[in-house]
């Protein structure tokens, strides 16, 4: 489904991304883990070409990227869509409605008719449980609520591929699992998420993508991450979760 290769990538001399090379499978669930600054969410954007490669290529669905030739718009309007992302902060439009942050790009960049964007876009707040909200604006929403509506919009489109950065850390603690619940909804995508959550990743994820210092560590299944990552810096990683052992199956 994406197929990286040699993904370099640095901002003003420094280098974030460090000769990635990754393959991702259809209708898999992917985890990024972490320490902050190891380059998961520039490695996600660099996925759907929010940030550019400096050098590197990536295959995704029928669409080849050289970073080091001109992105042209075309394939960038390609691959977005195929590609539905899930921001940390949400990134709601806050002048529109549930709805409408849902019918927008349907109706703009997705030609759909108003009618047809209507019920999609009604479709999918009935799925993550906001159907009663359709009318309201963002700031009369909860955190979790938002971000609801966040998974909502990024569905409606049926890109092939998810992309989720962080969806929940933005949350108080009592909206979480409102969140984890909807995301457990997503059926038959592929999916990568970035996420502190390590239970979460654990129960949901076929496969653990470890990065630390712009690289992959480890690509392994969630037991072998869990119960015996590899690597000295993924047991670092690991051990620094006090209830790491909660996380063993
Ligand atoms: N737009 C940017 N301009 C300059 N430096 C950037 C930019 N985006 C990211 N970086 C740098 O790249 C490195 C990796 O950042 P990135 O946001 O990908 O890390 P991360 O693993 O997602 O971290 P976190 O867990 O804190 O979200 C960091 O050192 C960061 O400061
Ligand atoms: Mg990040």
């Amino acid at each position: 489904m994406i197929e990286l290769s040699n993904i370099i990538k640095s901002f003003n001399g420094n280098l974030v991304l460090k000769d990635i090379n990754l393959h991702i499978q259809k209708n898999k669930i992917y985890a990024i883990l972490g320490p902050s600054g190891s380059g998961k969410s520039t490695l996600l954007r660099c996925i759907n070409l929010l940030e550019i490669a400096d050098s590197g290529n990536m295959r995704l669905c029928d669409v080849n990227i050289d970073f080091k030739s001109k992105i042209k718009k075309y394939d960038i309007l390609k691959i977005r869509k195929h590609t539905g992302m899930v921001f940390q902060n949400y990134n709601l439009f806050a002048n529109k409605t549930a709805l409408q942050n849902i019918t927008q790009s349907l109706i703009s960049v997705h030609k759909y008719k108003k009618q047809q964007a209507y019920e999609i876009g009604m479709y999918y707040l009935s799925l993550v449980g906001l159907k009663d909200k359709a009318n309201f604006y963002p700031n009369a929403l909860s955190g979790g609520q938002q971000q609801r509506i966040g998974i909502a919009r990024a569905l409606a489109f049926n890109p092939d591929i998810i992309l989720l950065d962080e969806p929940t850390s933005a949350l108080d603690p009592e909206l979480v699992d409102e969140v984890l619940n909807t995301i457990k909804l997503i059926k038959d995508k592929t999916m990568i998420l970035v996420t502190h959550e390590l239970h979460f990743a654990q129960k949901i994820a076929d496969m653990i993508i470890f990065m630390s210092d712009g690289e992959i560590i480890e690509v392994s299944t969630p037991n072998n991450f869990f119960n015996s990552p590899k690597t000295i810096r993924a047991q670092q990683f690991l051990s620094k979760f006090n209830n790491y052992t909660d996380y063993i199956i």
